[in-house]
């Protein structure tokens, strides 16, 4: 898949989840092989103008997370631009601009989904970013306010026009929030009203079979898949290679899962120092346990550590802890395995998610809306 300058690996996407795809994520997500595009996640304008702490982490960058796009959301459109100039000098492939995003503190100031309901003041804000950088600027949004008003394929051809590269699409409405079916057909209005550049799909893209169906059934150019890398981050690896020969790839073994989480880890400790890091793992570790089979006794003690050792005891505990629901091999009982979760449009018409497996899950804090 070709965005903007960039034949890209993959047309496989990571999607932002703020608070998640930081850099110790996305550099655990590369090394698993398969991922053709990382964006960070939200980061405000100003904040990052005014070399905000917190804003300096969010773009924090590495070689080998690389191409990436960092996320910018704002409604001022010279901090805009002048944000999209910083985030060229700090070496990123791409300016994503979010305006998906109906969390109130970012509707408030008119960015997020309110800007969907402006096109010309959008379309010069835009305009005046992708004039300002040689980076391709690309957006991300959801489908509309509400069903009644699904404005992004009137968007998606007014920001074609003033130069973004690629768009990627959630396909539900801001009213939505995240429930209900991601809507396909949705999905396919926005391909289709896009001249030539690529659309991304997003929303519940949970396996490999759910990345070529939301393809097949949208003609989008390839998906963007966020809480599907926390819950499988071999999403990518295996995705990847299911669309490319049309095999799907074991999957990976326990030991794997806890060398990538162990890893994962150490990531964190090297990026917030071993203190914070540990305590930010504590909402990781239980999406790496939901693949684990029984696993209450690892969660409930993953929440509570305070240091690395915290981890490897409660690993240890774990490993014996789970013996009995394992055969003679070491192998998890048939009648233990996780139980597949299924994207929400992929379920039969009007099957619910506690028919057919888990829906994919919101994380808890105050992410109602994204
Ligand atoms: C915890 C959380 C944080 C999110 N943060 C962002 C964000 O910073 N920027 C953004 O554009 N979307 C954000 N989203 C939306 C996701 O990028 C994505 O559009 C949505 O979760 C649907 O895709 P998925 O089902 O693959 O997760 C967030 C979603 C969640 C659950």
């Amino acid at each position: 898949m070709r965005l903007g300058p960039y034949e890209l690996t993959s047309n496989l996407a990571l999607a932002p989840l703020a608070g998640y795809t930081n850099l110790p994520m996305r550099l655990t997500l590369r090394e698993l092989g398969g991922l053709g595009w990382a964006v960070t996640d939200l980061v405000n304008a100003r904040s990052l103008l005014e070399r905000n702490r917190n804003a300096l982490r969010l773009v924090a960058r590495h070689p080998d997370d690389q191409p990436m796009a960092i996320q910018l959301f704002g409604a001022v459109p010279e901090e805009m631009r002048d944000a999209a100039v910083v985030c060229q000098e700090l070496g990123a492939q791409g300016v994503d601009i979010n305006m998906g995003c109906p969390v109130h503190k970012v509707v408030k100031i008119g960015g997020g989904s309110a800007m969907m309901t402006e096109l010309t003041k959008t379309a010069a804000l835009v305009r005046g970013m992708v004039a300002a950088v040689k980076i391709p600027v690309t957006v991300k949004m959801r489908l509309g306010w509400d069903d009644a008003n699904l404005t992004a394929p009137d968007l998606v051809r007014v920001l074609e026009d003033v130069g973004v590269a690629a768009i990627c699409i959630h396909g539900r409405t801001r009213a939505q929030g995240f429930g209900g079916t991601v809507n396909l057909a949705g999905i396919r209005a926005v391909v289709q009203a896009a001249r030539a550049i690529p659309v991304l799909g997003n929303g519940d893209v949970t396996s490999p079979e759910a990345a070529r169906h939301m393809i097949a059934e949208t003609g989008c150019a390839g998906v963007a898949i966020g809480r599907g890398a926390f819950y499988d981050p071999w999403i990518f690896r295996r995705t990847a290679e299911y669309l490319r020969t049309g095999e799907l790839a074991p999957e990976p073994s326990l030991t794997e899962r806890v060398r990538v989480m162990r890893r994962h880890l150490e990531r964190y400790c090297e990026f917030y120092g071993e203190e914070t890091g540990v305590k930010f793992f504590r909402k990781v570790a239980p999406w790496y346990a939901r693949r684990f089979g029984p696993a209450k006794m690892f969660k409930q003690r993953v929440v509570k550590m305070t240091t690395r050792a915290d981890f490897e005891a409660a690993l240890a505990e774990f490993f014996e802890w789970r013996k009995p629901f394992c055969d003679e091999r070491g192998e998890l009982l048939a009648k233990y395995q996780p139980a597949p979760l299924t994207a929400s449009f992929m379920r039969p018409a009007g099957e619910s998610a506690g028919d057919a497996g888990q829906a994919i899950p919101v994380p808890k804090g105050p992410v109602e809306f994204w």
